[in-house]
């Protein structure tokens, strides 16, 4: 048993540094990557163990002591297999992290010689990086020709703390401008205006494509006026094909009309070889 006034120092001190005044460490790391949660040990006392937990206990330390190594116990399976202890302090290094590693972290230090224990608290979140996002342009265009846009930015399996910009960039001057939607607008004349979308979260960034507002607004109508052409030039090759084989269908009829008489005066003289024909190859039978 402990004497009752170091008992009540012990709780004090233990209360007051995992309580009221230390913030937890923040610390962010890539998904499926590994982190380590770097641990400060008084060197001039000696440690007896140090004990990790996050939302269970995780494993347990007992430092190498002069000829024995060190003895570690990982408790909580979730971890195992994955974490080791980096000397001198111990140190928590976790490798494939998964989404469930994200969350607080603990390390208690418990001394030997003075029975007292610190505390140091993380806070960890795993992020994933972020893909290349992808861009929807919607775009009305009224009488005079202005062009209203709106740019929707997105990026497929996000995750948390995700945040959208719009930079556009017009005579290489770029302005900024927050969220994922950029409603804009353009009239025939203004200069060439190119929309970026950047999407960055703790560990990552990444921009489209520039989106010239250009094919959009500079020719307006550009979808619909090619299609109404092509639909035109169909009709058209439609009529020419029917004309064609109208003319072809007369012509071909005047020309039996033509060819009526003396093909069958023709067809006369034919039979009339094929008898004799007939005639003279049976004789030598
Ligand atoms: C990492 O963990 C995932 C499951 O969370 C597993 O499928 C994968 O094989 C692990 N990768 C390595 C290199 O251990
Ligand atoms: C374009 O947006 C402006 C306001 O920004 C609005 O007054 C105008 O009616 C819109 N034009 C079209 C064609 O939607
Ligand atoms: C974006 O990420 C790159 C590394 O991929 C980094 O160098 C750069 O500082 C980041 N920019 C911002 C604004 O976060």
């Amino acid at each position: 048993m402990r004497p009752l006034p170091q008992l009540i120092l012990f709780l004090l001190l233990q209360g007051g540094n995992s309580g009221d005044g230390a913030d937890p460490e923040e610390v962010v790391a890539v998904l499926q990557e590994s982190i380590s949660l770097s641990l400060e040990i008084p060197l001039d006392e000696e440690v007896e163990n140090i004990i990790w937990s996050s939302q269970r206990r995780l494993a347990t330390v007992i430092p190498r002591k002069e000829g024995q190594p060190a003895t570690i116990t990982v408790i909580d399976p979730q971890y195992e297999g994955r974490v080791s202890f980096l000397e001198p302090s111990y140190s928590l290094y976790i490798s494939n992290l998964s989404w469930k590693d994200s969350g607080s972290y603990q390390a208690q230090v418990n001394l030997r010689t003075s029975q007292l224990s610190t505390t140091q608290l993380y806070n960890l979140r795993v992020y994933k990086r972020l893909l290349k996002p992808h861009i929807t342009v919607n775009f009305e265009i009224s009488g005079e020709g202005s062009c209203n846009m709106s740019l929707t930015c997105f990026v497929e399996e996000a995750g948390m703390d995700v945040t959208y910009s719009w930079l556009s960039w017009e005579d290489s001057a770029r302005t900024d401008h927050e969220g994922p939607i950029l409603s804009t607008s353009w009239r025939p004349g203004d200069n060439a205006v190119s929309y970026t979308c950047r999407v960055s979260n703790p560990i990552s960034n990444i921009s489209s494509r520039p989106i010239p507002a250009g094919p959009f607004c500079a020719d307006p109508g550009y979808p619909e006026k090619s299609s109404t052409f092509f639909c035109l030039l169909a009709k058209g090759l439609l009529l020419l094909l029917l004309l064609v084989i109208l003319m072809v269908g007369l012509w071909v009829i005047r020309v039996q009309k033509k060819c009526k008489i003396p093909r069958m005066q023709k067809l006369k003289r034919n039979r009339m070889k094929l008898r004799k024909r007939g005639k003279t190859g049976l004789s030598p039978a």
